[in-house]
């Protein structure tokens, strides 16, 4: 199958020129004025953006938590990625306590193979890790999962000490391996809840009381210096508010490699969301929890600036039926997480290229390049250039639509709300390519399945 792209505006983390695009197979196979070549397949991309696909490094497809699964599958939450110009996740594994992290990892292969539309690797939940087990890090290493997730917070659950975090971080070091940290203080964070629910405070408002940006703070700050001194690439995940991206800038002015993600939710909704009454606020109960809106300016400095290198979803989604309700007598019981995986790119478009916060360039290289880089796919993923795999989105600048469950061109999660819910946005993928397949064209899904998992490369090496 080949497929010819003419007359796009093509634009890449640090490119934008207009041109013609050859694909041939899997990958892209030229570029250029003009290009006199047969085709299978010919799109006109005249006034439309064509960018390499979204890479999204933080998402939770069918995970076990806060006592249910999450909505999307494989199946479900790579199409609806898909139709959100998305063509890459990386999704986290989880090892179970006291057992072999291998295990862990071929139970998510199990989760995704054959299912996924799009290229999908994995990052590895680490919930202990006796020294006898070291070794199996270099195993993970070799099969492609070079990055390790850890949790300061959700203790009884993913949260490990500080020697465990010392422990692994050192050997993932060692194995020239990067650490993605939830930093949040869940030993902290408990007491404030004991003392919130014995005040008798149960509503989906007194998630975000009880975990304060102080917290988040105080997480950062102490794992960045754990992977100072253990000499490990940091990477802090889900980075919400002002005095979180405070201490990331202190490390990084100290010389600390440490990059931290956000998300679109941070980035354009707010704490005043949990006070929606009957019970709807705990549809964004994720955690950290939606901060004071003054955080935001803070994010989108970041973001411009480069203390803040990517933009995920940590898309994580449950019904807001027969789910989120499982919280209604209690706050602490709602399943932390929302789904978000669809509206990525394009809100990321809407509120930062399209208000002026961002360039067109640092928006491809927040949603897509950035995290190929930092997560070993590059230049096999993350730009658009010969040999790279033709991962592609045709995109319209000029579309407006108003996202809600009803429409189905704007929501494909497997989940019965969404986060942005008549939120206007202009900007939508219009044509979605993954390794030479049209998933999606003009809101149809062509190609389901034929997604493969990514044997991801050690920090500093590319992928080929
Ligand atoms: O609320 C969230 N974020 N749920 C998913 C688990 C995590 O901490 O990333
Ligand atoms: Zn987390
Ligand atoms: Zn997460």
């Amino acid at each position: 199958m080949s497929i010819l792209i003419k007359n796009g505006r093509i634009v890449t983390a640090v490119d934008d020129y207009v041109a013609d695009l050859f694909i041939d197979g899997e990958q892209i196979t030229a570029i250029g004025k003009n290009l006199q070549v047969h085709a299978d397949r010919v799109f006109d991309a005249a006034g439309k953006l064509v960018i390499p696909g979204g890479i999204d490094p933080h998402t939770h497809m069918d995970m076990p938590f806060g006592g249910t699964t999450s909505a999307d599958d494989f199946d479900t939450g790579t199409v609806a990625a898909a139709f959100g110009g998305t063509t890459t996740i990386v999704d986290f594994a989880i090892q179970q306590k006291g057992h072999s992290t291998l295990d862990g990892l071929e139970v998510w292969h199990q989760k995704a193979e054959g299912k996924a539309t799009i290229d999908y690797g994995f990052h590895m939940i680490v919930t202990d890790m006796a020294v006898e087990r070291l070794a199996e890090m270099e195993k993970l290493a070799d099969a492609g999962v070079t990055s390790y997730k850890m949790f300061m917070a959700y203790p009884g659950v993913l949260y490990v000490d500080d020697g465990t975090l010392y422990r692994a971080f050192r050997q993932a070091g060692e194995n020239r391996t990067r650490i993605c940290m939830h930093a949040e203080n869940g030993i902290v964070i408990d007491e404030i809840i004991r003392e919130a629910r014995e005040a008798g405070h149960t509503e989906p408002a007194w998630h975000a009381k009880t975990r304060p940006t102080r917290m988040e703070a105080e997480g950062v700050h102490r794992a960045i210096a754990i992977a100072e001194v253990a000499k490990v690439p940091l990477y802090i995940v889900h980075l919400s508010s002002h005095d979180a991206l405070e201490q990331v800038r202190i490390g990084r002015n100290r010389g600390v490699d440490v990059q931290a993600e956000t998300c679109p939710q941070y980035l354009t909704l707010d704490d005043s969301w949990y006070d929606r009454p009957n019970f709807e606020g705990a549809k964004w109960v994720m955690t950290p929890a939606l901060r004071e809106k003054w955080n935001q300016g803070s994010l989108w400095q970041g973001l411009r600036f480069g203390d803040l290198s990517a933009v995920a979803t940590d898309h994580c989604p449950f019904c807001f039926n027969g789910q989120k309700e499982l919280g209604r007598d209690s706050f602490t019981k709602i399943p932390n997480g929302a789904p978000g995986v669809e509206n990525r790119v394009n809100v990321l478009y809407d509120a930062g290229v399209r208000t002026g916060r961002i360039s067109l360039n640092r928006w491809v290289e927040l949603t897509s390049t950035s995290a190929a880089k930092t997560f070993g796919m590059f230049p096999k993923k993350g730009t658009i250039a010969v040999g790279s795999d033709a991962d592609v989105v045709i995109f319209d600048p000029n579309e407006t639509r108003v996202v809600s469950i009803h429409d189905k061109r704007t929501h494909h999660m497997r989940v019965d709300y969404s986060a942005y819910e008549g939120h206007e946005i202009t900007g939508w993928s219009q044509t979605v390519i993954s390794r030479g397949r049209v998933i999606v064209h003009n809101s149809q899904l062509e190609t389901h399945k034929g997604g493969k998992f990514i044997k991801r490369a050690r920090v500093g090496d590319l992928l080929r």
